[in-house]
């Protein structure tokens, strides 16, 4: 304690020190920077400009920023898996693009609501919308039931020869998306309760 009130009694140029102390610290009475003091003085200004003009448009709000943001990498990520073998994982990064999923679902609507129904609840053919599979639930079996059919006699096509390999995941995708959608008049589920947004186990 004595030693810092000489140090500071023997260096002129050092600044005066405040009167209190604790357990021997002493402060220093050291004014803020004037320059740092301009800068939070203006930042404290145009802090409510700033805000104003953040949250002014639909073009400038963080959230459209967003959206904006994640449909562009949903996409890409869709244009990647559509290159991808078909696995569980590539359906599913194909169920979050939406323009993937609507393509799909004007496929659906031109080639399959015959017998599942507008909204895929099910007719001629098993509903789609619940999570019950007669053929398997997961993913890949519902990609491998709409490309190579179902069981013989039944009335499902097999889809891989008459659509291409694009609309067929895309379909896929669309398929996978109705799962807990709650169309009027479902049809009772059929077959085994499998997640068809979990890979196989
Ligand atoms: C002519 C009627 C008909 C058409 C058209 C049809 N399906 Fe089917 N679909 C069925 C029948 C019947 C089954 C049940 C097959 C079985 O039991 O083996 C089925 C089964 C399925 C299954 C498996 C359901 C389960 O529970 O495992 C999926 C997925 C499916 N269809 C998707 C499609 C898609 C996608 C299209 C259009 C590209 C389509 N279907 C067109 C009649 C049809």
């Amino acid at each position: 304690m004595s030693a810092t009130g000489s140090q500071a009694s023997t260096a002129p140029s050092e600044p005066p020190l405040l009167g209190h102390e604790y357990d021997g610290i002493r402060e220093y009475d050291n004014p803020l920077p004037g320059w740092w003091l301009w800068i939070l003085g203006l930042s404290v200004l145009l802090a409510p400009f700033y805000v104003l003009w953040i949250h002014g448009g639909p073009d400038r709000s963080f959230l459209d920023e967003y959206r904006a943001e994640a449909a562009a990498v949903a996409k890409r990520r869709a244009e990647e898996a559509l290159r991808h073998p078909v696995t569980d994982e590539s359906l599913l990064t194909l169920t979050k693009d939406s323009a993937s999923v609507q393509f799909g679902g004007n496929v659906f609507a031109t080639k399959c609501v015959v017998c599942h129904g507008p909204e895929g609840q099910g007719k001629i053919g098993p509903n789609l919308t619940d999570t019950a599979w007669i053929l398997g639930g997961s993913p890949t079996r519902i990609y491998e039931t709409i490309s190579g059919g179902g069981r013989l006699g039944k009335g499902m096509r097999a889809w891989g020869k008459e659509i291409g390999p694009a609309e067929l995941r895309k379909v896929t995708a669309f398929v996978i998306s109705l799962k807990g959608t709650q169309p009027k008049d479902p049809k009772a589920p059929e077959g085994e309760l499998t997640d068809n947004t979990a890979p196989p186990k």
